[in-house]
């Protein structure tokens, strides 16, 4: 059994990733959840961590994050999530409360109170972990690793060079690049190759009450990539939780990643050193390629019909 500690800005793959941990519960342990803002504010995101969790009907305590970027104002994304950061389905009968803890010292007390090592999945602008291992460095020898959906070892999607989470906090992402924690990354690339069909959706369709959240979830989201003629839309962030479940289904190589903070057109970008060269730096980052798609979907898919 694996633990992980999930950072996220829900976000419709967002919701994907977390059904897929829960729905594999004998792997994985869920042992909290926190927020960030990201796709939305973090009030907004948070309440569709409560929508998630109340769906899955999983009791997991959530604990709410930075409402801002370190240093950039926040730049969410209503374009592909909608107002409330998850438009689409409708979950009512939220009982879940916040935890009363702020999501660092969540963080920390959820790391330091276990005997064992954690896993952080972190699905949002790394804010959060930055405030974490700069506010209590004693946290780095109890995490495993970071399993994190961020940047592109070739392309971005907020700009030509930069992923969005990287792209609206480079400098968190630049602290965590710099932790000398273990690094999985799923980046652009990857998640593209992980896209589900739009014609895929329709298996979702009144099948029950999970897969019925999951198919007014992704109608909602795939307007995004119908509105550029695309027939299918990436699960970015079910990419990293994937990884740790089928890590056979993908392909991945070890290079030394860093992160562009000095501004301008590549601001935010994961430089990713590829080169075939002397005196390389040591790898830092496990930087995932491709993945077979129909496995992934069909994980995907089998763990959303084993939680209705
Ligand atoms: O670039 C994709 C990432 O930005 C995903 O985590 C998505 O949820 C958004 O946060
Ligand atoms: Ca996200």
């Amino acid at each position: 059994m694996r633990r992980i500690l999930i950072d996220c800005d829900p976000g419709h793959d967002d919701a994907m990733a977390i059904l897929l941990a829960l729905a594999n519960d004998t792997v994985l342990e869920v042992a909290g959840i926190t927020t960030v803002g990201g796709n939305q504010t973090v009030d907004k995101v948070s309440e569709n961590a409560l929508k998630i969790l109340t769906i899955a009907n999983r009791e997991i305590e959530v604990a709410k994050g930075a409402r801002e970027p370190l240093i950039k104002p926040l730049q969410c994304a209503p374009e592909a999530h909608g107002d409330t950061g998850m438009d689409g389905p409708i979950v009512e009968n939220i009982t879940m409360q916040f935890s009363k803890k702020n999501a660092v010292e969540f963080l920390r007390d959820k790391i330091l109170a276990f005997d064992g090592k954690t896993t952080i999945v972190a699905l949002g602008p790394l804010t959060n972990l930055a405030l974490l291992l700069k506010t209590y460095p004693e946290v780095k020898e109890k995490i495993e690793e970071i399993a994190l959906m961020g940047g592109g070892y070739s392309i971005g999607n907020a700009t030509a060079a930069a992923e969005f989470n990287f792209y609206v906090d480079p400098h968190a992402a630049h602290i965590v690049y710099h932790s000398g924690i273990p690094i999985i990354q799923a980046g652009c690339e990857v998640s593209h190759a992980a896209s589900i069909l739009h014609t895929e959706i329709e298996q979702f369709k009144e099948k029950g009450r999970v897969s019925g959240f999951v198919y007014d979830l992704l109608k909602f989201y795939s307007k995004f990539s119908e509105g550029l003629n695309l027939d299918r839309s990436p699960i970015f962030d079910a990419c990293p939780v994937m990884y740790l479940l089928h890590p056979e289904i993908f392909t991945a190589k070890e290079h030394y990643v860093d992160i562009e903070i000095s501004g301008g057109l590549t601001e935010g970008m994961s430089v990713t050193d590829r080169r075939v060269w002397y005196d390389m730096p040591k790898p830092n980052t496990t930087v995932l390629y491709d993945v077979d798609r129909e496995k992934f979907i069909e994980y995907l898919s089998s763990a959303i019909f084993a939680l209705d």
